[in-house]
């Protein structure tokens, strides 16, 4: 009998296609998906460390992992991805855990669980070296294996363009835990999306950490993205994220030029005030920040634009937030995502400056900040009403869509336009994975609704 195996992933899109791909290099090792933990042999965690509530989600599921191994004392919990490589062998003597995997160790997380030794390591000892050619290499061809996802939105893939991370914000782990920046071979990228449009892909969202520096042997990510748009049978092609700093305007030209490129950009300001990014060393100033996507809507005019903002950093005043309110104002987002603060270990900002901002102002500030928000979403929404958008369908829509207007529960269909609107609408549970034309009726500050014309 096959053994079987169950994932829990937490985090960002780097994670789940990380996840992705773990859940099929076990499928292709024999191993079967369950979701039921009574019924399962190995349970795995991709884990995700850029915030502490993430970690301390982890640690409350491993507890729960404790008790039940004393009824099933056989099971192998393996726990991989950021919290793995961020606390090392601290991780392996948690009682529930036998197996502890970084993020660079993934295509050996099934020969682990084979081993079947009690407690195993893999991790990079310095991950901060340069990783080794054939490590690179080995992480391509695991990446490359597989045509398309097992628990992936149907006719969509993701496709990791580069690893890690340069940047060293003072705030964020990534660049201890996921490594040095490396961009992947632009022909390995094209033949692997070449290999996801004949499996029925429609959608490709190409990932790293801060795409818009991309770069393999001069070739730039507006080269590729040309290149990706000539893959037939892909139909839309989006990316995240951006770093504003050496913003290429190519990239703008690209979206004009390649009816293909979806005409979305997300591009994390984390604050408005010179101060905090300074501390933050981001690099920029919020005069710099508004100038990129000023430009970015001079050439593309339709841009959706979407933000990440971190609020209550050590040091923030009340006036820094304020210039932080102003920012989001004028940037007119789409919608933005907004984090409290959580000091990382071993990140600068927490070696060198206090967390001073007390967890009730940050809390305020996050619900101040968001109601800003929430007021130009709902404008910027209403805006599409008696228009027609394309979708491309994910599937059936979670129950909670609640049209404030009749408090009438709408467990439809839900899709995503090329702008990354989330739409939600009428219609049969096949049109998962095509695209659909939708004439837009309604709209909430975070949904579009409407009908299949
Ligand atoms: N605390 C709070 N938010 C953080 N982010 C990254 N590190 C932290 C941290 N230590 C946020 C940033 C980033 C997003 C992915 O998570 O806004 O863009
Ligand atoms: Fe973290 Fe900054 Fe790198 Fe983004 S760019 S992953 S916030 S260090």
């Amino acid at each position: 009998m096959k053994k079987k195996f169950l994932i829990r992933s937490f985090g960002c899109q780097m994670n789940k296609l990380d996840t992705n791909l773990v859940v099929n290099s076990f499928i292709q090792s024999g191993f079967e998906l369950t979701d039921q933990p009574a019924a399962t042999d190995i349970v795995l965690i991709n884990t995700c460390s850029v915030r502490r509530h993430a970690e301390e989600r982890v640690l409350s599921l491993l507890g729960h992992l404790k008790h039940i191994k004393k009824t099933q004392p056989g099971i192998i919990v393996a726990v991989f991805g950021c919290m793995a490589q961020r606390l090392k062998e601290d991780l392996l003597s948690h009682e529930a855990v036998n197996i502890v995997c970084g993020p660079l160790q993934i295509p050996e997380l099934v020969n682990l669980v084979n081993n079947d030794i009690p407690k195993q390591v893999a991790i990079s000892d310095n991950i901060r070296h340069k990783p080794l050619l054939q490590d690179s290499e080995r992480l391509d061809a695991f990446e490359c294996a597989y045509d398309t996802a097992e628990d992936n939105l149907p006719a969509q893939a993701y496709v990791r363009v580069m690893r890690g991370c340069d940047n060293f914000c003072s705030y964020c782990v990534v660049p201890y835990v996921r490594g040095p920046e490396a961009s992947r071979p632009p022909e390995k990228i094209i033949a692997q999306i070449k290999k996801l449009a004949d499996a029925g892909i429609k959608q490709v969202t190409l990932l790293g950490q801060t795409v818009n520096s991309y770069c393999y042997n001069g070739s730039s990510f507006a080269d590729l993205l040309y290149e990706v748009s000539k893959i037939n049978g892909i139909e839309w092609i989006k990316f995240v994220t951006c770093y504003p700093r050496n913003f290429d305007e190519k990239i703008f030209k690209a979206m004009v030029d390649l009816p293909k490129i979806c005409r979305y950009l997300h591009i994390p300001a984390q604050s408005g005030s010179d101060k905090i990014l300074k501390a933050m060393n981001r690099g920029y100033t919020s005069a710099q920040y508004l100038e990129i996507i000023d430009k970015a809507r001079e050439i593309v005019p339709d841009i959706a634009i979407a933000g990440d903002f971190i609020v209550g950093f050590s040091g923030e005043t009340d006036e820094d937030f304020r210039k932080t309110v102003e920012l989001v104002e004028k940037a007119q987002y789409k919608n933005c995502f907004i984090f409290k603060y959580s000091p990382r270990p071993g990140t600068r900002a927490d070696d060198k400056l206090a967390d001073d901002v007390p967890m009730e102002v940050k809390k305020q500030r996050n619900i101040e900040l968001l109601a800003v928000q929430e007021k130009i979403s709902a404008e910027l929404n209403k805006s599409f009403i008696g228009k027609t958008v394309k979708v491309l369908v994910e599937g059936m829509s979670k129950k909670g869509h609640l049209d404030g207007a009749t408090e009438k529960e709408y467990p439809q269909l839900i899709g995503r336009t090329a702008g990354d609107y989330i739409v939600v609408f009428d219609g049969p549970a096949n049109l998962a994975g095509q695209f659909v034309d939708i004439n837009i009726t309604r709209a909430s500050s975070l949904t579009l609704f409407g009908q299949t014309n």
